[in-house]
């Protein structure tokens, strides 16, 4: 999809498509309607004062051959009330125009501006791109297909301000990085193995100037990551592949150092404490949180915020092989800690400890973990919300407060010295399940077990890493959750200008 500004008036302005929105509550209507020609503007408050058009928000009008414009039509766009108008509405309702004109067989539209500021701007033009992607990858005759060509941001004969194009970039940045998880997440594991995450890990790196090293069994083995080995042991068909991404930016201070782990589990059968077969293909998602970082680096690689970065994502499949570890058995992780398993379904946790330490020994002085760790993060919080997980309160706080400013929903569980009598073990130090209630907080404390006394939070994005309805704005499947909160926290290391 190509996005540009189009600075010629909006009369004169040539499209299939004007795109023009207008609020619930305000009597003879008001949003970027009002930028319109007086004698459309009495057209569509007469759709309004009439009842056809209330304003609600998704809500849909189409006016074919408007006077005076040289546009075919107009879509009008319910968005709501006024009060509760915000970049993260405004990012939906761009990306649902897309949809609904899409749907019609539209492939160009023109958005009309209001008056963004540069976040708004770039929330519209990352609607847009989310909005534009569909999951059906693998179906002869694709919605994807059906992809738009034209994306327009119309200033009805304003001149483009340097801050507006580098917004415009920004969103395009937001919106290719999430689209670009969503690719990984949507795979299914047969396609994406280990192998080809890590391919196309070090295609992205090296697309966008990243350093990018991938280790295989024989490395993962020599540097003593037993927790990690023992889950990738039970699989046969894929070697394990522990990626590192390094963003080095020049004149970035020494510190922090800040660390991005992901779980990459490309497949999650269980092992030989299988699943239940309802559901089981979900677990195709399961590398998520790996493809969350992955996306991450690659919106960072061009934002360039001044901050040092290293992502780690350790992914292997989790299977019953013959060679498969099984419950009761102690594994040796690589800070020494020995574990005893007591269910092989508790894998993520265990691949992320080895991670964190390795983490630490190349020099992260923050941790931050995105895994699909638990379904009871999903009992406890739907797919709404991301669980949000730490000792530091620093960090956490900084999460919460980057979640919030990128419109992502993340919500703080506990962790307490009291829950950890509920992964004791009576042979090894700890064991990697604590039982079913407080699932999400005792999964989660015991990789921050691995982190020390580095400041580190972990994100339990189990429940929204996938969306299983369609919403106006956006398909059901993968939701490239998490991405998005992660830019804005490193972002905020501004470069020096
Ligand atoms: N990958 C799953 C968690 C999951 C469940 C993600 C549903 C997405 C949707 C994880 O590896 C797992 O199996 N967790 C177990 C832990 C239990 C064995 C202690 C769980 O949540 O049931
Ligand atoms: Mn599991
Ligand atoms: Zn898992």
């Amino acid at each position: 999809m190509k996005i540009e500004f189009r600075t010629e008036p909006l009369s004169q302005l040539s499209s299939p498509a004007l795109a023009a929105y207008c609020f619930e509550d305000a009597p003879s209507g008001s949003g970027t309607v009002e930028r319109l020609p007086a004698e459309v503007r009495s057209q569509l408050h007469q759709l309004q004062s009439s009842g056809e058009h209330t304003g609600k928000a998704f809500e849909f009008t189409i006016l074919r051959w408007p006077a005076g414009l040289a546009a075919a039509k107009i879509l009008l766009v319910g968005a709501g009330k006024r009060e509760k108008f915000n970049p993260s509405l405004l990012r939906q309702l761009a990306g649902a125009a897309v949809r609904n004109l899409r749907a019609r067989g539209g492939k160009q539209l023109a958005w009309i501006l209001g008056n963004d500021d540069p976040g708004a701007l770039a929330a519209i033009v990352e609607g847009a791109l989310l909005a534009d992607y569909d999951p059906d990858r693998y179906r002869t005759e694709r919605n994807g297909e059906k992809g738009f060509d034209n994306f327009w941001l119309a200033t009805g004969g304003e001149a483009v301000p340097a801050e507006a194009e580098a917004a415009l970039a920004r969103g395009r940045i937001l919106g290719e990085a999430q689209n670009f998880t969503r690719d990984l997440v949507n795979e299914p594991s047969n396609q994406m193995t280990p192998t080809q995450l890590a391919e196309r890990a070090t295609e992205m790196a090296a697309r966008f100037g990243l350093e990018c090293e991938v280790l295989g069994p024989e490395e993962i083995q020599r540097l003593k990551m037993g927790a990690f080995w023992a889950v990738a042991r039970g699989s046969q068909q894929t070697p394990a592949r522990l990626i590192v991404i390094r963003y080095t930016p020049a004149g970035a201070p020494e510190q922090p150092v800040i660390g991005l782990i992901g779980k990459g589990i490309t497949f999650d059968s269980g092992g030989i404490s299988i699943k239940p077969s309802e559901n089981m293909h979900e677990m195709k998602t399961d590398m998520a949180g790996g493809a969350t970082m992955l996306g991450a680096m690659q919106a960072i690689a061009q934002l360039k915020p001044r901050v040092k970065v290293i992502c780690l994502v350790p992914a292997t499949e989790n299977m019953p092989g013959g060679n498969a570890y099984k419950p009761g058995d102690v594994i040796t992780s690589m800070s020494g800690k020995t574990i005893e398993i007591l269910n092989t379904d508790a894998e993520g946790r265990l691949v992320l400890a080895d991670s964190l330490t390795y983490a630490q020994q190349l020099g992260c002085t923050v941790l931050i973990d995105a895994a699909t760790l638990t379904g009871a993060v999903m009992i406890a919080l739907g797919n709404i919300t991301t669980g949000v997980f730490g000792w530091n309160k620093d960090w956490v706080n900084r999460i919460l407060a980057a979640a919030n400013a990128a419109g992502e929903r993340m919500w703080q569980l506990p962790v307490d010295e009291d829950y950890r009598e509920l992964y004791k073990s009576s042979i090894a130090d700890i064991a990697n399940t604590g039982g079913r209630y407080g699932g999400a907080i005792t999964a989660a404390m015991f990789i921050g077990e691995f982190a020390g006394d580095t400041p580190w939070v972990h994100l339990d994005i189990a429940g929204t890493r996938w969306a299983n309805e369609e919403k106006p704005y956006r398909a059901k499947g993968p939701t490239g959750h998490g991405v998005r909160t992660l830019v804005e926290l490193l972002t905020k290391f501004v470069p020096e200008s």
